[in-house]
């Protein structure tokens, strides 16, 4: 097996490093503490590609693979975790899931904008009663002919604010359960579409996260992605490869704390040396250390596995629960290395604590993942 990168890879890593220490680290304690979505860096990242990675040069994406978009997560995630949801919901659930089932016109349309960073775009599948029950679908759609009438309101949707195009999962005919299940891209601006409450969450708190509510929007036949009833389908392999980016977003996290720790240990001078000579915090960095490169061996695989067609699902979901339960570890002890300084925002861990916690929560819970590995192991 080939542990080594490409030199590609390499520049990507480098090219999202600069980016986060240059544009997004100075900035990122006030947009934590202001719930500040910030637009401008968003177009930033864009420009740079980090929006379109894995989208055909066809339709203006960068034409990487997902090895080279999970390093880029995890470089971003280390600074600033906000801007790698954002770049993740983008990238694995909104251009992936559209260059791989929608139409060629849907694809001209909003791809191209899309993978462009000229729109962000928006996934919606969770509702008050339909987060880890995906198939409890209270949206509704109901066929009239020519268009869908939608109704209904999704949760915790990130760039629900700031998205032009999300893509809405929806109830067609209760009758056939997650058969019935029809996937749209709607528009902002369509009439009866509009934009809830931002939510004031705990962590990721650059990434503006809002209810959503649909009454009465006509959504043109042409909007719905594939055939009919497969819109339940269309979410669960959407999540397979969003649990890749959020698994290497959940590795930047830790990673981050990680790197932070080990500057800090040495600065750091307690009992007449710096705390790095105390065995207490050599064995924590070493823990640390450890379960990040088995976290970035689990994370890079599934990315290979993808790219090179193979069944992923359980490997992502393993890269997923793993890596999310390191960072949330990591930080907490990134926390304990800086001692009272961790526990202040100048010192950024316990930003990264608070982000953290997410990971193991959207896209599937740390629970659902067992699950989806069980389904796998015993299918
Ligand atoms: N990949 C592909 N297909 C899958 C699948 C997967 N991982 N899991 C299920 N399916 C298919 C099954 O094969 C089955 O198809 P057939 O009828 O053709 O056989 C169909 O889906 C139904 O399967 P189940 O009966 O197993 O479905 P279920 O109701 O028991 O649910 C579940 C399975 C795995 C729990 C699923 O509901 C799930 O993944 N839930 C979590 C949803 C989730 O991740 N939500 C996150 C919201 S998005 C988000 O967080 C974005 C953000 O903001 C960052």
């Amino acid at each position: 097996m080939d542990f080594n990168l490409s030199e590609e890879h390499e520049a990507v890593r480098e090219a999202a490093r600069d980016f986060a220490q240059n544009q997004l680290l100075p900035s990122v304690i006030e947009r934590d503490n202001d719930q500040k979505f910030d637009i401008a860096l968003t177009r930033e990242m864009a420009q740079l590609g980090f929006m379109g990675m894995m989208v055909s040069p066809e339709y203006g994406g960068g034409g990487m693979d997902t090895l080279a978009y999970a390093i880029a997560i995890e470089e971003i995630s280390k600074i600033d975790a906000s801007a790698g949801v954002i770049m993740s919901v983008n990238n694995s659930l909104v251009c992936w899931g559209l260059e791989e089932y929608g139409s060629e016109e849907q694809k001209q349309k909003y791809l191209t904008r899309l993978a462009a960073g000229d729109i962000i775009g928006a996934f919606c599948l969770s509702e008050p009663e339909a987060g880890s029950d995906a198939t409890s679908q209270h949206t509704t759609a109901i066929d009239h002919g020519d268009y869908y009438l939608l109704n209904g309101t999704k949760n915790w949707i990130t760039s629900g604010n700031s998205s032009s195009v999300c893509l809405v999962i929806a109830q067609t005919n209760p009758e056939l359960r997650h058969k019935g299940i029809n996937a749209f891209i709607v528009e902002k601006g369509w009439e009866g579409f509009s934009v809830g409450k931002k939510e004031d969450k705990m962590g990721i708190r650059a990434s503006d996260t809002h209810t959503l509510m649909f009454s009465d929007v006509q959504v043109p036949k042409e909007n719905r992605i594939a055939e009919d009833g497969f819109g339940f389908k269309f979410a669960m392999s959407t999540l397979n490869g969003g649990r890749i980016g959020i698994a290497a977003q959940a590795l930047g996290i830790a990673a981050g704390a990680f790197e932070l720790s080990l500057k800090y240990s040495k600065e750091r001078k307690t009992f007449g040396k710096p705390i790095s000579e105390h065995q207490a915090i050599q064995f924590k960095l070493s823990e640390m250390a450890m379960k990040i490169e088995a976290a970035r061996l689990l994370v890079y695989k599934a990315a290979r596995m993808k790219d090179e067609g193979k069944d992923y699902i359980k490997a992502a979901a393993m890269a997923k629960l793993y890596a999310s339960d390191v960072a949330m570890w990591v930080t907490t002890e990134a926390v304990q290395v800086h001692g009272g300084y961790g526990y202040v925002k100048e010192y950024h861990v316990e930003r990264m604590m608070r982000d953290a916690k997410i990971t193991q929560i959207y896209e599937g819970t740390s629970e659902i993942q067992k699950l989806v590995i069980a389904r796998e192991l015993l299918k």
